[in-house]
């Protein structure tokens, strides 16, 4: 399972691409907000820049297929990584369909159900964003329910990858790799925190003072 950093922060997009395991970015409306940066082109072409080699996902904002296919278009000329992000409804699966037409890729994002994830890889999905976190949010099973998805499209010859979005913590991370998806995009805190353990730290501790020792010897 690949690793995508959920963020719009270009200071932790830079510490995400310096750790060598991340392959790609996703942004949403509401990270580019908490960033401040109304130049969202600018914001973009900086984390394709910081990430050259994998997709960074941009999310239309358009209420109508056209506009969400205008959109798409005008962000797929600011880079060749960029992926058009799609909220899944009836409007952005009929867009879903016309960018995968045009060679564009796409990443349809707000999907909570099969159903719903049935759809978009009808439409050519490249990412289809299942929100784990949320639907745990409510009470409801967020990895049962991709994994429900993952099982469903894997008998089908879709193109369609599964990507595990609103990821909470790191048993997430490793559920949705269990759950068989193809990418989790994860926030960089949760990244950090999949590192750790204290028999490691206590190991590693253990080899210098053991080796200091041999040094003085
Ligand atoms: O960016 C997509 C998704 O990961 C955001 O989920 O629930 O943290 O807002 P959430």
């Amino acid at each position: 399972m690949r690793l995508f950093v959920d963020t719009a922060n270009l200071a932790e997009i830079k510490e995400a691409a310096s750790l060598g395991i991340v392959a790609g970015v996703t942004t949403n409306p509401s990270l580019l907000a908490k960033e401040g940066n109304g130049n969202i082109k600018e914001t973009i072409q900086a984390i394709c820049k910081l990430f050259p080699d994998g997709p960074v996902s941009m999310e239309v904002t358009a209420e109508t297929a056209e506009g969400m296919v205008a959109e798409g278009q005008e962000f797929a000329t600011w880079g060749e990584n960029v992926y058009v992000k799609i909220p899944f409804c009836i409007e952005g699966i009929k867009a879903t369909a016309k960018l995968t037409g045009l060679g564009i890729p796409t990443n349809v994002t707000l999907v909570f159900s099969a159903a719903q994830a049935l759809l978009a890889a009808n439409a050519g999905a490249s990412f289809i964003s299942t929100f784990v976190g949320r639907l745990d949010d409510i009470g409801h099973d967020g990895i049962t329910c991709t994994k429900e998805i993952v099982d469903m499209l894997s008998m089908y010859p879709f193109d369609s990858e599964i990507l595990a979005a609103s990821i909470r913590n790191p048993l997430h991370v490793i559920q949705a790799a269990n759950a068989g998806c193809d990418i989790a995009t994860v926030p960089l805190k949760i990244i950090k925190q999949l590192y750790g353990h204290p028999l490691t730290e206590k190991g590693i501790e253990g080899f210098n003072t053991d080796w200091a020792k041999l040094q003085k010897a």
